[in-house]
This record gives structure tokens, C-alpha cells and sequence, in this order.
């Protein structure tokens, strides 16, 4: 039986694991964490974090050949294959403060590794590192070896929250990079036997160690960097009176572009692709290539100016002023099923708009209250440094944060509605309802293209939709202003 561990008990770890655990019944893999509460909740019926079709995969192997526990370094000790899906949060003081990531998590990861092993062990990076990690990594672990042979891989991971276990059940490419040695392609080999259960053989790519810590960046900032292109975009679509969604689809016609990931919206979000380009650019200013490391910086600026821009426009269309006004925010997590908040486009509005005075009525179906008032008094990048989410004392502006149980109460009495999150049930809302309910003129802020703009309109909402043609009535304003 192969035994795996793996360090980690995250929104990458858990799910990859559990899959490996699903398609192996005879591979044995124990995934361990530091943390006691969330090794605790992976144990029991409320998983730690949400994802479609996960509770299923879990509860068909936990304690067959599935185990999570917090003895980290009785189950290290004991496993071949060791994945690593530690935190790597960008680093907030310090050298390359704002940009580079992290490694402190990594590295003391790598040395209790080394620290417990009695024999030869293979070690995979699961978390996006920076390129050239696995170099560190190799040195921290034969440094300390005591003889004991390391061959380090990288792994890297590709699935998207709320679609993970899709993704982990049949994904597009798996990548494995090690070192070109005969050791090197043996591990390879091994680690390539576990997917192999049931991942295509022409679906796993092997390459060197350093393409493959690439590759996982440079898909990233790709993909973010389609979304920035349609933001700006959008942008001048507003300015001009086209439709951004009509630009996205008839450019998604020509097959060199494709028509996915072409959504305008108020911003990405999520743990990956601000901190993976943000790495991309440090490596980038530490090789000396300035000027590509600009070129990618301007994805994250975009990013930042697209959620400013939605500001701005909330508050210039309600007669320039939010203060003591009731905003409906719904929508907090960074996409749609997941409760998954980290970097959401949702926190930087909010904090805009607290910082206008105005008053936010928050509701999400997925994200607790608990989790949207710590995000609200947290600074940026600290979401990622565990010390840093401890449960904070609420401050001032929290005061003018409520959250609710749901989308009807949020926009009760509100002058504005700002849609954060596309998820489907603000779709197919009584927007008759909620007109009725609200202080007029009733605005809707569509960050999300959900509703139905001239169903909206003919109700009697002013509606913005990123990237479509301005509403009359905004026009009209524009015009007098
Ligand atoms: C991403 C990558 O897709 C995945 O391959 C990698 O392993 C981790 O990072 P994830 O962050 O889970 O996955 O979500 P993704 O679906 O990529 O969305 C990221 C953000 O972009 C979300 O806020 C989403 O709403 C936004 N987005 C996505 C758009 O604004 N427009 C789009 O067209 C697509
Ligand atoms: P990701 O989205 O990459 O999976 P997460 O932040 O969700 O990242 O998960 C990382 C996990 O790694 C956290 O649960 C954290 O407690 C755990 N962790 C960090 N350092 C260690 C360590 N040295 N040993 C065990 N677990 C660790």
C-alpha cells in the first residue's frame, strides 16, 4: 500500500487528497494540519470549506483509506509521498513586502520534514511557490537529510473553487516536474503511477522542476489577465454605449481566443491570481526584467481601478453622496458556490463604501457573519498569515455593517442594490418586491451581469451593469452635472 501524506488540511489539500484517496482504494493517505480546529471539522459531518460534491468523495473513504489528523509528524514519518499544501501569503513587511511570497510556512514545513524522516521520501509542492522553491526545499532537506534521500516534485494544482471536484475527477493536465536525474524520473514515475488510476496518460505531462513552477504562474496570470482585458474593456463600453457582452461573445467566436473567461466584472478575486502575478512580477524585478514585470502588474492595477470605478459610480449615481444611506450588498464570497471570501472584489467595495458613510445591509447564502466582519477589519494580504485571524475586536466602521439572512431583508429600505456575487438565486428574486420595498429612485448596481436590466428598468429601478450601455436616467444626470 503507498502511503501519502499530505501537509495541509486546505482548500487545495483537502479536496486533492480526498480525490486521491476516492481513485486509489489501495493508496493510504492521511492529510494533516496544524491546525486542531479545522483537522477537527475535515472529521466531522460539517466540512471546513464548500464545495459541490465533496461531502460525497469524503464520506465514501474517510477512515477506509482517508484519515485527517494533527499528529503532522507521526504521519510524515510514515508516508513515501509527502505533498505540501501549506499557506504562502504574500509577504506584508520586509523585503519584497506587497509582492513576494512568503516561504516562512514552506520552510519550516521542509525542515520538520527532514527533522522526522527515517527513510527516503519524495516531496511534492502542492501550494503555488515561486519559482525556483523546490531549489530551497532541497537544500533545507538535504542539509538535514542525515543521509536519507529527498527527490522533490512539483505538482501543481489547477482546480477552481466550486468546481473542484469536477475539475480533481477529470482534469485537463496534470503537470509533475522533477529533476532531470535518474532519481528525479523515478519519482516522477511514482507519483505519475497515482494518476495514472485514473487520469489519461496523454492528460500527465512530466517536465523539469522549474517549467512546472512556472507553468502554474503563468496560467494564472493569463487567466486573470483575459478577465482585466475584458474589465478594460468594459469600461470604454460604458464610456461608448456598447455592450461589453456582446464585444466578449463576438471576439469569443474566433477560436484563438475562445469564449470562456471573458465575463466583465466588478473585479476578480480569490486566494490565487492577485498573489500569483504579484510573485510573478517580484521574480520578475529579482531577474531584472522591469519591463515585463510592468506588464503584469498592470493586470492586478486594472483589477484594483475596476473596483474603484464600481465605487465611484455607486456613489456619483446616488447624487454623490451614501452617507447614513442603507446599501444592500449581496454577495460577499468571490465567486459563486463557495463560501470562500479571500481577496473577494466584495471587501474592497464594502470598506469604499463604509468609507463613504453608508450604511450596509450584507447578505450572502454561503459566507457566515462571523467571516465577513473579520474580512472587513482585516489589511490587506493579512487573510493569509494565520496569526493575523484571530477573531478582532469589531471595530467603528463595522458599525455600519449588518449582515442578514437574506436578499429580501438586505434591500429593505435601501436606496441601492449591489450585486457582488453571480450567485444563481439572485437571479430569479421578486425584484417587484424588493422595488416596492426600497427608498426611490431604487438603484441596482450590477457588478455581476445577474439580472435583467430592462426587466429591471421597466419595474422602475436605475440600473448599472458593468460594461452595457449607461441608464437614461444616469445619462441624463451625467449630462446635467
Ligand atoms: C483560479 C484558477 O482558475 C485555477 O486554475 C487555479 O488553480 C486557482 O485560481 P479560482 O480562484 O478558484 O481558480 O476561481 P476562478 O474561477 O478562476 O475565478 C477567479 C476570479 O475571477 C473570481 O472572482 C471570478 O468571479 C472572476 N472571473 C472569472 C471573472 O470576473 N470573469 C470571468 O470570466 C471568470
Ligand atoms: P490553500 O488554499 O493553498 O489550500 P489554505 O490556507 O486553505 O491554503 O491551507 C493551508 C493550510 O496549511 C492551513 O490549514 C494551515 O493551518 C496549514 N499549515 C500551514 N503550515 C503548516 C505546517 N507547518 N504544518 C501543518 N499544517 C500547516
Amino acid at each position: 500500500m503507498v502511503k501519502i501524506c499530505c501537509i495541509g488540511a486546505g482548500y487545495v489539500g483537502g479536496p486533492t487528497m480526498a480525490m486521491i484517496a476516492y481513485k486509489c482504494p489501495d493508496v493510504k493517505v492521511v492529510v494533516v494540519d496544524i491546525s486542531t480546529a479545522r483537522i477537527n471539522a475535515w472529521n466531522s459531518d460539517h466540512l471546513p470549506i464548500f464545495e459541490p460534491g465533496l461531502d460525497e468523495v469524503v464520506k465514501a473513504c474517510r477512515d477506509k483509506n482517508l484519515f485527517f489528523s494533527s499528529d503532522v509528524e507521526a504521519h510524515v514519518a510514515d508516508a513515501e509521498i509527502i505533498f505540501v499544501s501549506v499557506n504562502t501569503p504574500t509577504k506584508t513587511r520586509g523585503l519584497g513586502a506587497g509582492k513576494a511570497a512568503d516561504l516562512t510556512y514552506w520552510e519550516s514545513a521542509a525542515r520538520m520534514i527532514a527533522d522526522v524522516s527515517k527513510s527516503d521520501k519524495i516531496v511534492v509542492e502542492k501550494s503555488t511557490v515561486p519559482v525556483k522553491t523546490a531549489e530551497a526545499i532541497e537544500r533545507i532537506l538535504t542539509h538535514n537529510s542525515g543521509g536519507i534521500n529527498f527527490q522533490i516534485l512539483s505538482n501543481p494544482e489547477f482546480l477552481a473553487e466550486g468546481t473542484a471536484i469536477e475539475d480533481l475527477t477529470s482534469p485537463e493536465r496534470v503537470l509533475i516536474g522533477g529533476r532531470e536525474t535518474p532519481g528525479g524520473k523515478k519519482a516522477i514515475e511514482a507519483l505519475k503511477a497515482v494518476y495514472a488510476r485514473w487520469v489519461p496518460d496523454d492528460r500527465i505531462i512530466t517536465m523539469n522542476l522549474w517549467s512546472a513552477e512556472l507553468s502554474k504562474l503563468a496560467a494564472n496570470a493569463f487567466l486573470a489577465q483575459r478577465i482585466s482585458s475584458m474589465n478594460a474593456i468594459s469600461a470604454l463600453c460604458e464610456a461608448t454605449g456598447a455592450n461589453v457582452y456582446e464585444v466578449a461573445y463576438a471576439i469569443g467566436k474566433d477560436s484563438r481566443i475562445g469564449h470562456r473567461f471573458l465575463n466583465a466584472s466588478v473585479g476578480f478575486g480569490g486566494s490565487c491570481f492577485q498573489k500569483d502575478i504579484l510573485n510573478l512580477v517580484y521574480i520578475c524585478e529579482c531577474n531584472g526584467l522591469a519591463e515585463v514585470a510592468n506588464y503584469w502588474r498592470q493586470v492586478v492595477h486594472i483589477n484594483e481601478y475596476q473596483k474603484s470605478r464600481f465605487v465611484n459610480r455607486v456613489v456619483s449615481s446616488m447624487f454623490n453622496t451614501v452617507s447614513g444611506k442603507k446599501i444592500a450588498i449581496l454577495g460577499f464570497a468571490f465567486k459563486k458556490d463557495t463560501g470562500d471570501t479571500r481577496e473577494t472584489a466584495a471587501i474592497d467595495v464594502c470598506n469604499g463604501l463604509v468609507g463613504d458613510q453608508a450604511l450596509l445591509s450584507i447578505y450572502d447564502p454561503r459566507v457566515t457573519e462571523d467571516q465577513i466582519r473579520r474580512d472587513l477589519a482585516l489589511n490587506k494580504f493579512d487573510w493569509d498569515h494565520p496569526q493575523h485571524l484571530m477573531p478582532s475586536s469589531p471595530s467603528a466602521t463595522l458599525k455600519q455593517v449588518s449582515v442578514v439572512m437574506d436578499a429580501y431583508q438586505a434591500a429593505k429600505g435601501a436606496h441601492g442594490i449591489c450585486i457582488m456575487t453571480e450567485w444563481d438565486e439572485f437571479k430569479t428574486l421578486d425584484y417587484q418586491k424588493i422595488f416596492n420595498g426600497m427608498e426611490k429612485p431604487a438603484f441596482v448596481f450590477d457588478g455581476r451581469n445577474v439580472v435583467n436590466v430592462e426587466e429591471l428598468r421597466k419595474i422602475g429601478f436605475v440600473v448599472f451593469s458593468i460594461g452595457k450601455p449607461l441608464d437614461p436616467w444616469l445619462k441624463d444626470l451625467m449630462a446635467a452635472a
